[in-house]
């Protein structure tokens, strides 16, 4: 059985503003999977705090790593798009560790196009000034990683269309 008989299991990464909502949701419609946000996985604690433009430290993201690894676990069999920014190494090997099937979808968007989408978006707590923190701390995947990279200034349906395509044989 391919891992396309089961479903894909994709975590759909990159900094704020790359379109990991979006594409994920695209992604999940066409593969006919669910779809979760891993934003929504974060505590009251941990949106308050970025809110208040303080960037998340590792023992805050501990609980938020072991909530998406177990939405991964729950969907093995079925399959999945979670959109989560997994900007670390270290943090998507927690992802891997519980979930090695699962594929890792980054979403590249050079930092002008970043900053355009986040200028143009509102209701959302993610504040502007940390696009630069993000892109100071993004650890691309490596070579080693199960991942596949799309420059995301294409429209999603195009990103969606890229990333079937290099996983389309797995
Ligand atoms: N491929 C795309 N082309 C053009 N605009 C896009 C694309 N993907 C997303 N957008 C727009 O960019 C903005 C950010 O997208 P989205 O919310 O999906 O990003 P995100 O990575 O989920 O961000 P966050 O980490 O803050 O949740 C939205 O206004 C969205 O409509
Ligand atoms: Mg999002």
């Amino acid at each position: 059985m391919t891992s396309l008989d089961r479903g894909l299991l994709v975590v759909v990464m990159g900094v704020s503003g790359s379109g990991k909502t979006t594409v994920g949701r695209t992604l999940a419609t066409a593969l006919d999977v669910p779809f979760a946000d891993a934003d929504r996985l974060h505590s009251q604690a941990n949106i308050a705090k970025m809110s208040a433009g303080t960037p998340l430290d590792d023992d805050d993201r501990r609980p938020w790593l072991a909530a998406v690894a177990q939405w991964l676990v729950e969907h093995e069999a079925t399959g999945g798009v979670v959109a989560c920014s997994a900007l670390l190494r270290r943090y998507r090997d927690v992802l891997t560790a519980a979930a090695p099937r699962a594929w890792f979808l980054y979403l590249h968007v050079d930092r002008d196009a970043l900053a355009q989408r986040l200028e143009h978006r509102r209701g959302h707590f993610m504040p502007a000034e940390l696009l630069d923190s993000q892109l100071a701390l993004i650890e691309p995947p490596a070579a080693d990683e199960h991942s596949v990279t799309v420059d995301a200034t294409a429209a999603p349906d195009s990103v969606v269309r890229q990333f079937l395509a290099r996983v389309g044989g797995d």
